[in-house]
């Protein structure tokens, strides 16, 4: 058994719910991890030293720091989570890492949509790695499967519903009648909002997201200077009642698709979706992602897309990616079968509830 330590840049929402379950299931991850190797967190940036923190516990003082060289080069820190956000700080931190060999991990698709040429670049000449399941669809495993699990196929397309907050704000103006600005007031609250919030509303968060999805599927850079993209700012009540009426949903849609001659489609914009079509279904903070593979056919992968917990479940999934590469940790890993005693529940005292 080893620990490994966590150099955590961000202690917002999603930094909060990284601390937080690694205090809740820290023993279980561990185990997971393969050779028993314990994560915690050696150094947390933060803008504000003063600021109260949504979170179970509280940080010592003496792990904060305002300063990011003093993380990214701090001999405990093993491995640089980065979730300020932004494209010019998390850029000098995430390339700080690599540089001195720290795999990184981060949630942050706006620097790897503008920046990944070059992060990408250093992460292969460093030969140290960077995660970023966080990334896209929040709580979704979606990059995962299509690294690992799609790895047989040619991908066709993608299609579907990736920023949570243009889905909620949608939402909330169709079913309760909500202004925009309100709607939009509560998802900031709720934590699904980017910190400028009109990156979400412009499509541009969608973007980027579709932007990481279609490098990994295509394999060559993307630039956001190429891409026409429209958000959901010029939606108004009438065309959601107009939409509504017609029986269709309106939703913020994310298409990418290979076109016979090598091309790709990528486009974000507001669509009419029939009631009938399952994305009019998803509602709130939840996101559809529907993968066409040559091999596979369509498989479809819906959860939550925004949020302190769904997030940092990404986050720590890479953690612990992050960890088995440090030490090479071979043999069972992940959830282990057959280890535990437990009872089965008897088969009168099951629910009979319908689903
Ligand atoms: P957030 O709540 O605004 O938190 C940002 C954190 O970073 C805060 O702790 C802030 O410090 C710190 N920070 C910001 N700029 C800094 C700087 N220049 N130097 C030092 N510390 C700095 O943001 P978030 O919602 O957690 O998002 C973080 C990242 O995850 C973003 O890249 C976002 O796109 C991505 N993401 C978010 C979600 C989500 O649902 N929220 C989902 C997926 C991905 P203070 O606390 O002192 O202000
Ligand atoms: N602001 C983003 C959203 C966070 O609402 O989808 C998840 O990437």
């Amino acid at each position: 058994c080893s620990s490994l330590g966590i150099g955590l840049a961000g202690f917002g929402t999603v930094g909060s719910g990284v601390w937080n379950t690694l205090e809740r299931n820290g023993s279980l991850i561990s185990d997971r991890t393969g050779g028993g190797v314990t994560l915690h967190i050696a150094k947390i940036l933060v803008r504000d030293l003063a600021k109260a923190r949504a979170t179970n516990g509280d940080a010592p003082a003496d792990i904060l720091t305002t300063n990011w060289r003093a993380l990214v080069e701090d001999p405990a820190v093993d491995i640089v989570v980065e979730l300020i956000g932004g494209t010019t700080d998390a850029y000098e931190i995430v390339a700080a890492a690599l540089r001195a060999k720290k795999p990184v991990v981060t949630g942050n698709k706006a620097l790897l949509a503008e920046r990944g040429v070059e992060l990408f670049a250093l992460s292969r000449e460093m030969d140290t790695p960077i995660h970023f399941e966080a990334a896209v669809a929040g709580g979704i495993p979606i990059i995962r499967t299509v690294q690992d699990s799609f790895v047989g196929n040619r991908i066709h397309s993608f299609s579907g519903i990736i920023n949570g907050t243009s889905n909620y704000i949608l939402g909330r103006m169709t079913d309760a009648g909500l202004t925009f600005e309100d709607a939009l007031g509560e998802a900031q609250k709720l934590g699904y909002a980017e910190a400028d919030p009109a990156l979400d509303v412009n499509g541009w968060d969608a973007a980027h997201k579709a932007i990481l999805l279609a490098t990994l599927a295509y394999g060559f850079p993307i630039s956001p200077a190429d891409i026409h993209v429209s958000g959901i700012e010029q939606v108004r009540p009438t065309d959601i009642n107009f939409a509504k009426n017609l029986g269709y949903a309106v939703k913020l849609l994310a298409v990418i698709r290979e076109h016979g001659d090598g091309a790709v489609e990528l486009r974000i914009q507001p669509s009419f979706i029939a009631k009938t079509n399952i994305l009019a279904s998803v509602h709130g903070v939840f996101n559809a992602v529907a993968v066409h593979g040559d091999a596979a056919g369509e498989s479809l992968f819906y959860g939550r897309g925004a949020g302190q917990d769904p997030t940092a479940s990404s986050v720590v999934a890479d953690l612990v990616e992050a960890a088995r590469g440090l030490r090479q940790a071979s043999g069972h890993r992940g959830f282990l079968p057959y280890r535990e005693i437990g009872n089965i529940l008897p088969v009168g005292e099951t629910s009979t509830a319908y689903y």
